[in-house]
């Protein structure tokens, strides 16, 4: 597979074009960044794990019948996939209240919800990624019927089934996580983007230690070292 040119370069990866028009690759970066590209900083080696650990996700999510736009990963940073419209919402799925829940609701933090909460945001950096009720995503015309709104709420749920426990096996507590949808060009919508200690929070389940971004968010440091313990734990190590 022939890596062409950049297509779009994010916050965390550059999306370059293939000798096929249907695939495209993901280059994963180092860079890191919080609160809409306010702080930024690098660590050596988290793209690298963001892929491996995205790339084991994606395979598991498909073993449980989810379709995801994962080929192949080829290399450290480099994910082969393909090439889908971006569906502009972010999916939130919510177990425990922590972050802008808490911020803006004064629920308390740590709370375990009473059911998981599926929240959609505007993928919109200028306008710092603002909540959308159902009827702003159809006035927005970010997706054209309600149906395709429910489904990506019944596929939010079905990964959390697949991934809530699949973490708590192994000491991890997914508190919450970002999820993103496209659709490729038979118009299925599939799950996209990453999964990854960069869009997840994992709370060990033990120490309550935090093993994700907001290691990076509140200074914490260790991130990496954090972000290595999660693949280990995904892989059984
Ligand atoms: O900040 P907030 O509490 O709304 O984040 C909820 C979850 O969604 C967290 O796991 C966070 O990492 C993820 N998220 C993300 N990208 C955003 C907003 C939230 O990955 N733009």
């Amino acid at each position: 597979m022939e890596k062409r040119e950049l297509l779009y370069e994010g916050k965390a990866k550059k999306l370059f074009l293939t000798d096929d028009p249907d695939l495209v690759i993901s280059e994963f970066k180092d860079s890191l960044t919080a609160f809409n590209g306010e702080k930024k900083s690098s660590e050596i080696g988290k793209g690298a794990l963001n892929n491996k650990i995205s790339t084991e996700l994606f395979k598991l999510l498909e073993s449980h019948g989810i379709q995801t736009h994962f080929v192949q990963m080829l290399d450290d940073n480099n994910m082969l996939h393909t090439k889908v419209d971006v569906i502009l919402i972010e999916v939130i799925v919510r177990n425990i209240a922590t972050g802008s829940l808490t911020r803006n609701l004064g629920i308390e933090d740590g709370t375990v919800l009473p059911f998981t909460l599926v929240e959609f945001d505007y993928k919109n950096d200028d306008l710092g990624d603002p909540k959308l009720n159902d009827q702003h995503a159809l006035i927005l015309g970010l997706v054209e019927h309600q149906d395709e709104l429910d489904k990506l709420r019944r596929m939010a749920r079905q990964i959390n089934d697949i991934l809530h426990p699949f973490f708590f096996e192994k000491g991890l507590n997914l508190v919450d996580f970002k999820l993103e949808f496209g659709k490729d060009s038979n118009g299925n919508i599939i799950l996209i983007d990453e999964i990854s200690p960069d869009n997840c929070r994992f709370w060990d389940v033990k120490s309550g230690e935090k093993m994700d971004k907001d290691r990076f968010r509140q200074g914490l440091g260790g991130v990496t070292v954090a972000y290595e313990q999660v693949l280990n734990r995904i892989l059984g190590k």
